[in-house]
């Protein structure tokens, strides 16, 4: 990995003042829409209802920023309304026609948990793990996706830390063993030996054969969408969290490194960085959630630690400014700017998402916590 130069000094009071802003719009939001969960915004304004591409998935975002400000808070109010944003995703821990669960329960019961862990919790969580686990295609060892049953997308690596948190919950290797296959197929067949990351992968799935690769929100099926790229740095790095297998480490430093080198010091790239000509300069949910991921690198990789905290907060930093910072009074109801859903179906293009705005303040909460530990010493 070649670090770009430059320098970028955010922390401390900067971070928290963005943090700040953040929260400020979020209690906006859920005080003007109760009990509802936007995807992402039209013109600024957040839009409510069904996901028009895929089954509703990003509920957990919402409720995920609220026990990070509930995490930093002692009044009682983010914890109230966290605890009641979990309750109403509660049901999906049943549905069986998604990937999405672990989307849905980590950001929300999986932090209630690690806060205040509870028989209720662990029980919503294991139930959660267990669903997800139920699409585990053994022929073809892989979590197939609500497309196809002969379908996975490297979407689905941040998705199993459901699984292997039930795992340990129930105290249940088998279903550990089944998120850790679904993590090795990924890694042959979404993982280029550069880096990069294919979106979908095709299989038979009745004779667990691997047929091609393939695309929905990226340009081509060759190309490197880079919000997938993002979710493989996020989801490989969870995997060596939960297991100690060094592929997975391994794995999730060369995506990690195919970002920084081909993204540079941009920090945030477009939303396939093979297209030619994209028509916006950005997709910055996946450098959200890349720097997210970097920093939980920085945490499980004492020896490229500190390259990986150095660009994330280049990332957020940038992030930060102008540019991508919707401010208060500007109408702009989402926090970050620029992100990008689904570009070829016109869904949320250029416009702020729920997942980004969640990555990114879990990455500044993520900057702080290490500052902190560093005695806020910047590096
Ligand atoms: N389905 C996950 C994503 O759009 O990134």
């Amino acid at each position: 990995m070649t670090l770009p130069t430059g320098q970028a000094s955010f922390t401390g009071a900067a971070v928290s003042d963005v943090i700040d802003l953040a929260r400020r719009k979020v209690d906006r939001l859920i005080s003007g829409h109760p009990g509802q969960m936007p995807i992402y915004t039209t013109g600024g304004r957040w839009h409510f209802g069904e996901d028009a591409w895929a089954p509703l998935w990003s509920g957990g975002f919402l409720a995920g920023l609220l026990w990070i400000f509930a995490s930093m808070d002692d009044s009682g109010k983010w914890r109230r309304a966290a605890e009641e944003y979990s309750r109403l995703l509660e049901p999906r821990k049943l549905d069986g026609g998604t990937h999405d669960i672990g989307f849905l329960f980590v950001p929300s019961w999986g932090r209630w948990h690690a806060l205040a862990p509870s028989d209720r919790t662990r029980d919503v969580l294991i139930q959660a793990g267990r669903t997800l686990a139920g699409r585990f295609n053994p022929q073809g060892r892989y979590i197939a996706t609500w497309v196809s049953p002969g379908s996975t997308f490297i979407d689905v690596m941040p998705n199993i830390e459901i699984i292997y948190l039930a795992a340990r919950l129930a105290g249940d290797a088998r279903l550990a063993d089944i998120a850790t296959a679904h993590a090795l197929t990924s890694r042959r067949h979404l993982v280029r030996g550069d880096g990069s990351t294919i979106h979908e992968g095709i299989f038979d799935p009745e004779t667990g054969e691997f047929l091609h690769g393939g695309t929905h929100q990226g340009y081509r099926p060759d190309s490197t969408w880079a919000r997938g790229q993002a979710w493989a740095i996020h989801g490989f790095g969870s995997a060596y969290r939960w297991t100690g297998d060094e592929r997975m480490l391994q794995t999730a430093r060369r995506c990690a490194d195919f970002y920084i080198e081909s993204v540079g010091d941009r920090y945030v790239g477009p939303n396939d960085w093979d297209d030619p000509q994209p028509e916006f300069p950005y997709e910055s949910s996946a450098a959200a959630i890349a720097a997210s991921g970097m920093l939980q690198l920085a945490g499980l990789d004492p020896a490229g630690g500190d390259d990986y905290v150095r660009y994330a907060r280049r990332v957020l930093a940038t992030l930060s400014t102008e540019t991508f910072l919707g401010r208060p009074g500007d109408g702009w109801e989402g926090i970050v700017r620029h992100a990008i859903y689904h570009r070829s179906e016109a869904i949320g293009v250029d416009e702020s998402i729920m997942w980004g705005d969640y990555y990114f303040v879990d990455g500044l909460a993520q900057l702080l916590a290490i500052d902190a530990v560093r005695n806020g010493a910047g590096r």
